[in-house]
């Protein structure tokens, strides 16, 4: 048994300067990299409503949590950096389409309950998969984790806050709020990847205890923790089929329609094509802050030396 194999039988960490297979240390990068990109594109679907949100109060909530995800994404770029990637490369990777980032961040944010309820939803099925990945085997991933998921408590608690207000408000606040539930409830399933037959990175991620749990116990775990909040928020899940199973003490609930899926992990989602441009312009313009920190890092090597 090599190192690397024993280390991870015993259930402890692979660290930076560890032997490692090239397959682990490709599928870790992998994986980092399209959470970093996730956290970083999905700024812009709530950063649309920084400008619009109706008080102060909830501009200053939605700032915060829009640079929480702006710093979870720069954790993340550092923490696939240990393992020789590099931040300019994937952001290439990114733009240009061989890299993905989340499914769920390719749907349009159309009213500000859309806020509470990726909020709800969205950080939610966020903090389902991430909380287990606190014990992901690779350290810095990890350990990233931790501070991550921290955060995203309060990214789901504002949510629900905001939620819960709005459904004690108008009728047409009330209407607004089952809207979003009604259009985020699907997408918010798909996060969780494809179903457990059709996960082909999940046997090899799980036997390298990067993944603790499939695809698919995550998904159950997420609509159990879910449809109580439904019903203590006063909305209904868009779900025919969704019931209490007391022989499984699970809820039984519908196929998320994976052909959608496929599509929008392909490109072909209602804003894929506007979430990369604006990438692409966010990294043209940043350009010359990069050149100009490069160059002052340099001069000061000179000076040091
Ligand atoms: N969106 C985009 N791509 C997806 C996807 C989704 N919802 N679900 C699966 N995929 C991709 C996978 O990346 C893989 O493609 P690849 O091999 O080219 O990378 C392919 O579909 C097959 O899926 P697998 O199940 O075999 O892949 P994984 O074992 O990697 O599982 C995953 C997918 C569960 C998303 C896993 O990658 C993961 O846990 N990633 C880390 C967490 C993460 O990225 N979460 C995204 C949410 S963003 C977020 O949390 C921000 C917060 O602020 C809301």
């Amino acid at each position: 048994m090599s190192d690397f194999e024993d280390t991870i039988a015993r259930d402890q960490r692979i660290e930076p300067g560890d032997a490692m297979p090239d397959g682990y240390r490709s599928t870790m990068i992998r994986q980092i990299a399209q959470h970093a990109h996730s956290e970083i594109i999905g700024m812009q679907p709530e950063g649309e409503w920084i400008t619009r949100a109706p008080s102060l109060r909830r501009k200053a909530i939605l700032l915060a949590k829009v640079q929480d995800e702006a710093g979870h994404g720069l954790y993340l770029y550092s923490a696939a950096e240990t393992l020789g990637a590099d931040r300019g490369d994937l952001t290439r990777r990114l733009i240009e389409g061989r890299q993905k980032y989340s499914s769920i961040f390719n749907y349009p944010t159309l009213t500000f309950a859309d806020v509470g309820v990726i909020g709800w939803l969205v950080d939610g099925a966020a903090i389902c998969n991430q909380v287990p990945l606190c014990r992901s085997s690779y350290g810095p991933y990890g350990r990233a984790m931790i501070r991550i998921c921290k955060e995203e408590s309060f990214h789901q608690r504002q949510g629900y806050e905001l939620l819960m207000t709005m459904m004690g408000g108008t009728p047409g606040q009330r209407a607004m709020v089952q809207d979003a539930v009604n259009r985020w409830w699907w997408p918010s399933l798909m996060m969780f990847g494809p179903p457990d037959d059709r996960s082909p990175n999940s046997a090899r991620s799980m036997a390298w205890k990067i993944k603790r749990h499939s695809n698919d116990e995550l998904r159950q775990r997420y609509v159990d923790m879910s449809v109580p909040q439904a019903e203590a928020l006063g909305v209904t899940l868009p779900d025919d089929e969704l019931r209490w199973n007391a022989d499984r003490g699970h809820y039984d609930f519908g196929t998320p329609d994976w052909a959608e899926l496929t599509r929008v992990i392909s490109g072909d989602g209602p804003c894929n094509a506007a979430r990369i441009e604006r990438r692409r312009r966010a990294d043209e313009d940043g350009a010359w802050v990069r050149e100009a920190a490069a160059a002052h890092a340099r001069k000061r090597e000179k000076v040091v030396v």
